[in-house]
């Protein structure tokens, strides 16, 4: 949720922050803006929108050697010109970048109100300017210190005084900062994204921790004013992986890099001698897995669906009772942590505020939990210290399909490692892992053979509701399906149990209403088929998605996807309820990498 990006240096710092901003767009796009530090004062250019739009209509010669960035998401205030980033403090002196949410903004706003400070905005941002113009101290460090002990919430900020023309201070609680390391020049961000173009050297902030950068290097220090020492990390990332290739959206190519991206969750974990698989960073000896009596996912969106399919999965190769709730629920809930259970925490991102508030939670009550997480060094990534990284690359659209795929996988393979320690035989786990071999081709089939989804998709276009059904694990493809129709194409779209939909949701099937009906060649094919019948007798259309040509009801469409390992047949099934989702997107024309209203990271509650 919004990119923050920072430069000071000896290059000119505004089309280093323009290139950056386009990077983090993703994480928020309703406007952008920048704050450049030039002898004279500070240059602030902001505007709702998008980032070209913004950029376009910067003055051709904004020159200086620091600089700040923003793309947004609205919290507090609508998009606008205004509540577009950066804030500055009303002499226009402190401008900052902020990432999270400022809980006491109300009451520091009435305070300072009350002493004739007039706001130019509606958002908690602004107060932080105002306060850090107004905090004593000799350095720019010590104001934001000072600040910062009147503020509660989360924030990933950065700030520039146009008094301290080399320096850029940040800080984080609760939303991520990692600074680049350059030659004579130091850069700042939300997201490693922004950095690699730049630098390979880079450190992760912890909450509680103020930064100060200056072209020669960086000083770390505790909101308590105690040095922190800190070791610039590695960052692995390919620069090349953030661009779209040769399609017209990041949506399409992610969906096409689905069988590179298994192939990488999959790589080096294989144990073929004793058909198993080895997950050193799981960090848990055999004993201490064969402990867990239970096994509870948590997880937001998509990543608690994958969890809905993890649990299954889990549950049905150990019978190691499994399943999955949404991280959010959970937190609030006060949950019981029982030592028995084994959490696993999943997130793309590994940002995501709702699910990082359970990890803590459960730590706080001393219960084990694992993460499954995509961007290696986030911020759940650090709060589990451990668990299996995807390795799937960047994910750049909005909605998640490779890693929810690769966490699919990688849910295979702690199910193998974990049944391999109890009852699943030699034999069984070869079979396992020959299906594992056989998947990245299958799904390249799969997504070759897409004609057909862009048909139906053109066909469905203009539907204004569409329900999707299913059992068990089809009841979760069926809510993954759905949500991706609904993220991307805006169409109204609603997953329900198969099971279920006499119990009401019938009443809404017409003819207008589609129905997407998942099917697999499973036990409940036979009943699977009398919702069929059911929604058929109401007159209502039905794309299927099965392993059969031939079906017992007369159906409108299918798409028949080939059949694996009982264990893994979800997984080919994902891939036309994504195609669907992005051409359905593709005929109503919306803006399928950035949805309206949503952002790639959710950093907040
Ligand atoms: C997926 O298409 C969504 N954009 C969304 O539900 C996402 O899965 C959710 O916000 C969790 O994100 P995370 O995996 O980064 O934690």
């Amino acid at each position: 949720m919004c990119g923050i990006v920072g430069y000071v240096g000896h290059q000119n710092a505004a089309p280093i922050l323009l290139e950056a901003l386009h990077r983090l767009e993703y994480r928020g796009y309703d406007s952008a803006g920048v704050a450049v530090l030039r002898k004279s004062g500070l240059a602030v250019h902001k505007r709702r929108g998008k980032v070209h739009e913004m950029a376009a209509r910067l003055p051709k010669r904004l020159s200086g050697n620091l600089g700040i960035g923003h793309t947004r998401w609205a919290t507090h205030g609508e998009p606008s010109d205004a509540n577009a980033h950066p804030h500055t403090d009303s002499s226009g002196r402190v401008a900052v970048v902020h990432n999270g949410i400022i809980e006491n903004a109300h009451e520091l706003r009435a305070r300072l109100a009350a002493d004739g400070v007039e706001f130019a905005s509606e958002t908690d941002t602004e107060v932080l300017a105002q306060l850090i113009a107004r905090a004593g101290g000799a350095s720019l460090t010590e104001a934001v210190r000072s600040a910062l002990t009147m503020v509660t919430g989360t924030y990933g900020l950065a700030v520039v005084d146009a008094k301290h023309l080399n320096e850029i201070v940040v800080a984080r609680n609760g939303s991520p900062v990692i600074l680049g390391i350059g030659e004579r020049e130091m850069f700042v961000a939300s997201d490693a994204a922004a950095l690699v173009r730049h630098t390979r050297q880079a450190v992760y902030l912890d909450d509680g921790e103020i930064a100060t950068l200056e072209p020669r290097g960086y000083r770390v220090t505790t909101l308590d004013a105690a040095p922190a020492s800190k070791r610039p990390t590695q960052l692995e990332l390919a620069d090349e992986a953030f661009g779209k290739g040769a399609h017209s959206h990041y949506m399409m190519k992610e969906i096409h890099e689905q069988p590179d991206a298994i192939r990488r969750t999959l790589s080096g974990r294989i144990d073929r001698r004793f058909a198993t698989a080895r997950l050193d960073g799981l960090e848990l000896s055999p004993r201490e897995l064969a402990q867990f009596r239970r096994i509870k996912i948590l997880g937001c969106g998509s990543a608690c669906i994958s969890g809905l399919l993890g649990a299954r999965l889990i549950e049905r190769l150990t019978r190691v009772p499994a399943d999955a709730e949404s991280a959010a629920e959970f937190r609030y809930r006060n949950p019981v942590i029982e030592d028995d259970t084994l959490y696993i925490a999943v997130s793309q991102s590994g940002e995501t505020f709702d699910t990082l508030a359970a990890v803590e939670e459960i730590k706080r009550k001393g219960g084990a939990v694992i993460g499954i997480v995509n961007v290696v060094g986030s911020s759940i990534a650090r709060a589990c210290g451990r668990g299996i990284y995807l390795h799937a690359g960047p994910e750049i659209a909005v909605v998640s399909t490779k890693t929810f795929m690769s966490t699919l996988v990688a849910f295979a393979l702690f199910a193998l490692h974990l049944g391999r320690m109890k009852d699943v035989s030699l034999a069984q786990g070869k079979r396992l892992i020959e299906a594992l071999d056989a998947l990245p081709e299958r799904i390249a089939a799969c997504i070759a053979d897409s004609d057909h989804v862009t048909r139906l998709a053109a066909k469905y276009a203009q539907f204004t509701n569409a329900y999707f059904v299913g059992r068990n694990e089809g009841f979760a493809l069926a809510q993954e399906g759905a949500l991706k129709l609904k993220e991307v194409s805006y169409l109204h779209a609603e997953a329900y149990p198969a099971s279920e939909l006499k119990h009401g949701p019938l009443a809404l099937v017409s003819p207008d209403t589609l129905t997407v009906a998942i099917v697999p060649a499973d036990d409940l094919f036979e009943k699977n088929i009398g919702t069929i019948e059911e929604v058929r007798a109401r007159r209502g259309p039905v794309l299927a998605i099965v392993h059969h040509h031939e079906l017992p009801a007369a159906v409108d469409d299918i798409v028949v996807v080939p059949q694996l390992h009982e264990l893994l047949d979800p997984l080919p099934m994902l891939i036309p309820l994504q195609l669907f989702a992005y051409h359905v997107a593709a005929a109503r024309d919306c803006d399928i990498d950035q949805p309206r209203n949503l952002a790639k990271s959710v950093t907040v509650e």
